[in-house]
């Protein structure tokens, strides 16, 4: 099938948004409603995520930014933290290929604290070495990611620069986020019902425009994300201005 036969209906190809941001949010209440560990919706999660990489590459979103884990995930049971790091871990393992084959290059946006496993730090690094390359799209897993542990890294930053109080603006703030050169999402998605930003890009979401859909995490498909991005494309971006 070419690229145009799965072009989506009623998604106007001049609009598509150049960075889209998730919240894969609702795995938990996805198991629970089967009667199975939470870690299960995890793993069905997996699907969600290849499939919604595949639909962002049909439409040509350059940046694909989706939050993994939070710097707050850490206060849940030793036993979830422990499946999460392990999952992320092997996810890479199985997909890494794959994605590479796709012409995605993968990043990382987040701490890398002592709580993050050597073990999986080392796989996110050889991902990233892998991947480096890639131009198609780049996908940034925001894994042990909090917005505002990422202002409070860029502002260390600028204080151990020695920058003076003028030299504090949004443009040196920005600078030194995490990933500086990537522009802020047009769209930020995040399912499961859930009307928050749980900390998520703080900084660079000022401005995005924001669809909230019931779907479960492990039940999102790309025809859901093509159906924010239609949401998105019945938007008005003002930035402020009226209209003219
Ligand atoms: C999102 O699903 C995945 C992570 C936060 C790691 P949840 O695990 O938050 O699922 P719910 O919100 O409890 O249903
Ligand atoms: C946000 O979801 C973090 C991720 C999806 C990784 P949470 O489930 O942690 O957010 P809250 O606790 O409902 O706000
Ligand atoms: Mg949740």
């Amino acid at each position: 099938m070419s690229l145009v036969d799965q072009w989506p209906d009623g998604i106007d190809p001049d609009h598509v948004p150049t960075h889209i941001a998730c919240v894969m949010d609702g795995n938990g209440r996805w198991a629970r409603a089967r009667g199975l560990p939470r870690t299960e919706g995890h793993a069905a999660g997996e699907e969600a995520l290849l499939d919604a990489v595949e639909g962002a590459l049909i439409l040509g979103v350059r940046w694909l930014t989706m939050f993994a884990f939070s710097t707050e995930n850490w206060r849940r049971p030793a036993d979830e933290v422990r499946y999460l790091m392990g999952f992320n871990e092997s996810l890479l393992m199985r997909r890494r290929d794959e994605l590479h084959a796709k012409g995605v290059r993968i990043r990382f946006a987040g701490r890398r604290d002592w709580r993050v496993p050597r073990r999986v730090l080392r796989r996110m690094d050889e991902s990233v070495e892998l991947t480096r390359d890639n131009r198609r799209m780049t996908l940034t897993m925001a894994f042990n990611y909090g917005g505002r542990a990422e202002i409070v890294d860029a502002v260390r930053a600028l204080v151990a620069e020695g920058v003076d109080p003028d030299g504090v603006t949004e443009k040196s703030i920005r600078a030194h986020l995490y990933q500086s050169e990537q522009p802020d999402p047009d769209l930020m998605v995040r399912t499961s019902g859930e009307y928050r930003i749980s900390n998520f890009l703080l900084w660079q979401l000022a401005y995005s425009e924001l669809v909230f859909s019931d779907v479960l995490w492990p039940d999102f498909r790309r025809q859901h994300l093509f159906a924010a991005v239609a949401e998105y494309q019945h938007r008005e971006r003002r930035y402020g201005r009226v209209r003219t």
